[in-house]
């Protein structure tokens, strides 16, 4: 991913930084830390960039996902809706919290469809928890206008599309709290890493302090800092957090060369009436972290894998995939967890196991993405182009 493909002397000196304080605690320390704070800037930085009043980073977008379940007050028997095709953490993030996830459709902007939302809508639900797949964005407007007639709270989980925008304003900003992932397979990456993004005052508060167990982070003095809730702990290091300031800092940077990159390469799928593109509700917010193409049915699309494995091209077939896709969760749809009692609680809703999604198998069968690199050089792109359309006149002509 593209933030692992520019590490370079900006990173080494932001964790030169913290190893030579010592410091590698995000809190207090004030005296040795040589005024270094590299979680506090992160967050600062992150903030500023989205325009929204509060940032806090986190251990993990797993976390995150957790946190901003936590700040929203979302707990016992609520329920969420959540789309199929995600990676797995917001779903276990709502059961974590006690929660149900309910999964509602998703159209071709591979994101939840605003009508199927509508449909699965009952008097407990809670929350929209939306995840902006592959770099791009949900149809947010229509989204956003839904939860605010239904009083649900908004989530948006932003760990694939750090930097996108719809219509000018930043993904992330759209709901009441939004969340964000900096591990290795992100834009950016700090190793390991999360944060939350909230314009609101408390809900940033309660997710802080339950991320610290319940340190309400006032003063200097850890030992005497009362504790208004219980919480756990999804603190991000110093030393993450260094390297994810570096990294947020060639932000703009990587989106460049992904736009400019994925221009060149949509180019090789002209001249196959076969294939259409993933639905952009705003192409000029695009990340470009993937293109992302349909066949015509699922044979077509298996046809067109078999010839881009012989002419070495790489893509990503997410029907298959056993972490991306709701029919492939078999560990869901057994409700199986640490404890051997499994998810008791879940078992009067939504049946995992026997539940049909249907549009959303149409849709993800014919889906092939392949992921856009900054580094490719201009040979590289041709190359490229040239076996892509090898392959598809092989496939499909
Ligand atoms: C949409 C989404 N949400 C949350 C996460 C969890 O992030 P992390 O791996 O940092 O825990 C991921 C990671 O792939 C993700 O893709």
């Amino acid at each position: 991913m593209p933030g692992t493909e520019l590490f370079g002397e900006e990173e080494k000196k932001e964790i030169m930084d913290v190893l030579e304080s010592g410091i590698l605690f995000r809190y207090n320390h004030d005296q040795q830390r040589n005024g270094h704070w590299k979680a506090r800037s992160f967050e600062n930085e992150l903030a500023i960039y989205h325009g929204i009043r509060y940032a806090h980073l986190t251990s993990s977008g797993t976390s995150a996902d957790n946190l901003a379940l936590a700040g929203c007050g979302i707990g016992f028997g609520d329920e969420v809706i959540l789309p199929p095709f995600t990676f797995i953490a917001p779903v276990e993030a709502v059961l974590m919290a006690g929660a149900v996830p309910v999964f509602a459709e998703i159209d071709e902007t591979l994101c939840l469809n605003p009508a199927a939302i509508e449909k699965v809508i009952t008097p407990r639900t809670r929350a929209v928890m939306l995840v902006h797949m592959c770099g791009s964005m949900a149809q947010i407007d229509e989204i956003a206008d839904l939860c605010k007639k239904h009083n649900l709270l908004l989530i948006e989980d932003t760990a694939q599309a750090i930097g996108a925008t719809f219509r000018g304003r930043a993904l992330g900003t759209f709901g009441k709290i939004a969340v964000f992932s900096f591990d290795f397979f992100k834009i950016i990456t700090a190793g390991e890493g999360g944060a939350i993004l909230t314009d609101d005052q408390s809900v940033y508060e309660i997710a802080s302090q339950f991320s610290d167990h319940g340190h309400n982070h006032t003063g200097n003095n850890r030992g005497a800092e009362p504790h208004p809730l219980l919480g756990t702990n999804y603190r991000i290091s110093e030393l993450h957090a260094a390297i994810g300031l570096a990294q947020f800092r060639k932000l703009p940077y990587i989106l460049e060369r992904q736009r400019a990159n994925k221009s060149k390469l949509v180019d090789a799928f002209y001249g196959f009436p076969q294939i259409s593109f993933r639905k952009v509700p705003d192409v000029n917010g695009d990340s470009a972290t993937f293109l992302d193409f349909f066949l015509e049915d699922e044979q077509s699309a298996r046809k067109v894998l078999k010839t881009f494995d012989k002419h070495g091209v790489s893509y990503a077939y997410w029907y298959d995939n056993n972490y991306h896709y709701f029919k492939n969760w078999d560990h869901l749809k057994m409700l199986k967890t640490a404890s051997p009692q499994g998810i008791s609680a879940l078992k009067p809703l939504q049946d995992y196991k026997t539940l049909q999604l249907p549009e959303s198998d149409k849709i993800m069968s014919r889906l092939i993405s392949i992921q856009i690199r900054i580094t490719w050089t201009d040979s590289d792109l041709q190359l490229l182009s040239e076996n892509i359309k090898k392959a598809l006149r092989e496939a499909l002509l």
